[in-house]
């Protein structure tokens, strides 16, 4: 299984703190916050890995994690994102580096208080069409921010992207695998109301063809880069009780 991790985008959310770098570079507690999701990866059994990214301050990422492996990887390869397309089309850019192998996705402002090493060997126990990781999520304003899905019957019928009347308490977590006919579905994508090749708009295809399995995470979730109040909540939890905690 491959591993890519996208650290493109703006970061329009934690300005200014991201007008003299990349979101993704900020600190989380000890370490810069993209090397949580190096290392979510890596104790999941990603050993090659690509990381695409974008903007001004991309050398910085080849200047911190050189060829990865003082990270556990193997080989370490990097993308650049032109302009910031969204999740989809950054994650499209890594069709020849998957070539026909499964692969796993992470957003690199997430960050997890358990690994997902679980998760992921469930998916490689079967590594057919699409799985997601949901988090329980508190009250309506949260879910706003974020995909849900509607659950029926222990099954995900449709994912809405930051929905205005969220359908239940979970939300969607920036980590995915797939199936390499993924990048067929990128190519077919139309860009959203907010002109971007959506990561919901690829699950609901995996949804409609009944391939999308999912997982519930336990412990923390946090999406670093959804505001400023996020940033700091994700930074006081890790500061306190780390992260990507392995369990017996
Ligand atoms: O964090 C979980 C949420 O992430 C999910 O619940 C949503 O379904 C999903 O759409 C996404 O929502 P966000 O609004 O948080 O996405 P955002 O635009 O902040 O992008 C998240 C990361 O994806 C960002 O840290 C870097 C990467 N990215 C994003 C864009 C738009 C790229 O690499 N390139 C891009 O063009």
């Amino acid at each position: 299984m491959k591993g890519v991790i996208l650290a493109g985008g703006t970061g329009s959310r934690l300005k200014p703190l991201t007008e003299i770098t990349n979101k993704h570079l900020l600190p989380v507690n000890d370490r810069p916050m993209i090397s949580w999701a190096i290392e979510a990866l890596v104790l999941a059994g990603i050993d090659e890995l690509m990381l695409v990214t974008g903007g001004t301050h991309a050398g910085e990422f080849l200047r911190l994690l050189g060829n990865g492996h003082a990270y556990g990887l193997e080989r370490l390869l990097y993308a650049y994102q032109d302009k910031p397309g969204g999740i989809a089309e950054a994650l499209g850019l890594a069709e020849r580096f998957v070539g026909d192998d499964p692969v796993l996705v992470m957003l690199a402002d997430n960050i997890v208080e358990y690994s997902i090493k679980e998760a992921v060997e469930n998916f490689t126990k079967n590594p057919v069409g699409a799985r997601i990781i949901l988090t329980k999520a508190e009250g309506p304003e949260h879910l706003r921010h974020l995909g849900v899905p509607e659950v029926k019957n222990g099954k995900v019928v449709h994912i809405i992207e930051k929905p205005e009347n969220p359908p239940s308490d979970y939300g969607v977590t920036g980590i995915y695998m797939y199936e390499a006919s993924v990048f067929e579905i990128i190519k077919t994508l139309e860009p959203s109301g907010r002109g971007e090749l959506e990561i919901t708009d690829v699950n609901n295809h995996f949804i409609d063809k009944d391939m999308m399995a999912y997982d519930i995470l336990e412990g923390f979730w946090g999406d670093a880069g959804e505001s400023i109040d996020a940033y700091w909540k994700v930074n006081d939890f890790v500061r306190a009780n780390g992260a990507n905690k392995l369990r017996n």
